[in-house]
């Protein structure tokens, strides 16, 4: 090679390196370049360790409830520190799916899925609107944004809080939102202190549905209404037909979840609590556009930055431990993706409750 073919080339090299590292999916947009991966609240060193522990705990799901039901939270805690910056980077700031809408992007198509919320709740400004299990807050700010509401987030990581309350004053909406650390199963807040809540997909984590839903009947003042999208299985789902098993658990095992419900379980376990539902709607069902394209496009995406994080953390970058990481929850796409073409899983089978006017917090 001739000095001017070398110089082209090692040019070339750099500026894709320089894309690669710093460009690609821009961080002012989602979070995270990929040079700053990190592993939440956990010591690098620790990555590989906790990710162990993290897969064995989580192999078998059904057997969780019977045996380990009280080491959940600090499982799906360790998950979120292990998964956060990587959602971030390949991802966004909204962890949940929302169908896809010609013509929009993942964006926009989030945004609306999110601001259907407030619709539903009917929020408006001067409100306090309490959204368990918040993650990083892209749903908050889009619903704080839309409605003008005050929202109050709870996520039982740490590391999640950081990021909600630095995107929170980057977006110019720390005045609406306010994101506290805490386990939605027992919430630091007082009785009939807030006009409505919301979760999105952030339930499923709970081993026992009732106990999270009792809890935001609790804080939710009588009249005040509550909307979740919850992962379940569908009428569809045959739990005698080993390859739709294999399905629903591979999602359980790789997005931290103690077993998926059915969707028949969701209101009863609403009424139990105490609440009206006043309506449920699998939000996946055509006319909506598959919410799993966005994974499947991916592709080529995943090879990419299964590269990178190789390189990453082969050269000291990222932690040891974010490969394999990153390569659970590529799989988890695929058992994702199946569930969604298959229609034997949603994750956005909505309910709609009121507490009653008439109901007294006692126990
Ligand atoms: C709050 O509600 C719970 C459950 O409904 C009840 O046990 C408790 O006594 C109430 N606390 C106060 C201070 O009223």
């Amino acid at each position: 090679m001739d000095t001017y073919t070398l110089f082209f080339t090692a040019s070339l090299i750099g500026i894709g390196l320089y894309w690669f590292l710093f460009v690609l999916g821009s961080a002012e947009q989602k979070g995270k370049h990929v040079v700053h991966l990190s592993s939440g609240s956990i010591s690098a060193e620790k990555v590989l360790d906790n990710y162990n522990q993290y897969s064995s705990f989580f192999r078998r799901p059904k057997e969780i409830l019977e045996t380990a039901e009280d080491k959940v939270p600090a499982f799906v805690d360790t998950f979120y520190n292990l998964v956060t910056d990587i959602y971030e980077w390949g991802w966004g700031q909204s962890f949940h799916f929302s169908p896809s809408i010609p013509g929009k992007s993942h964006r926009e198509a989030t945004r609306l899925h999110e601001e259907m919320v407030v619709h539903l709740l009917g929020s408006k400004p001067g409100d306090r609107v309490l959204d368990a299990g918040c993650g990083v807050g892209g749903p908050m700010r889009a619903i704080a944004a839309h409605s003008g509401s005050n929202v109050v987030g709870i996520t039982i990581n740490e590391y999640q809080v950081k990021r909600a309350r630095i995107h929170n004053k980057k977006a110019g909406l720390d005045g609406l939102c306010q994101v506290i650390t805490g386990n939605f199963l027992s919430m630091p807040f007082d009785n009939d202190s807030f006009d409505a809540a919301y979760s999105i997909e952030a339930t499923c984590h709970a081993p026992k549905l009732e106990e999270v839903y009792a809890e935001i009947f609790r804080v939710l003042k009588p009249g005040g209404m509550y909307v979740s999208y919850e992962w379940v299985t569908t009428e569809l789902y045959d739990n005698g037909d080993e390859d739709q098993v294999e399905i629903v658990q591979g999602i359980e095992r790789g997005d931290a979840l103690p077993g998926l419900r059915s969707y028949r379980d969701i209101a009863e376990i609403a009424r139990k609590v105490g609440f009206e539902v006043v309506k449920e709607k699998d939000l996946a069902k055509p006319p909506a556009k598959p919410w799993w394209s966005r994974l499947k496009m991916g592709k080529v995406a995943y090879w990419r930055n299964h590269i990178l994080v190789t390189v990453l953390s082969w050269i000291g970058i990222a932690p040891q431990g974010t490969v394999d990481v990153h390569e659970m929850l590529c799989k988890t796409a695929v058992y994702l993706t199946k569930g969604g073409e298959t229609g034997i899983f949603t994750p956005m089978y909505m309910i709609l409750c009121r507490k009653p006017e008439s109901s007294v917090n006692s126990s």
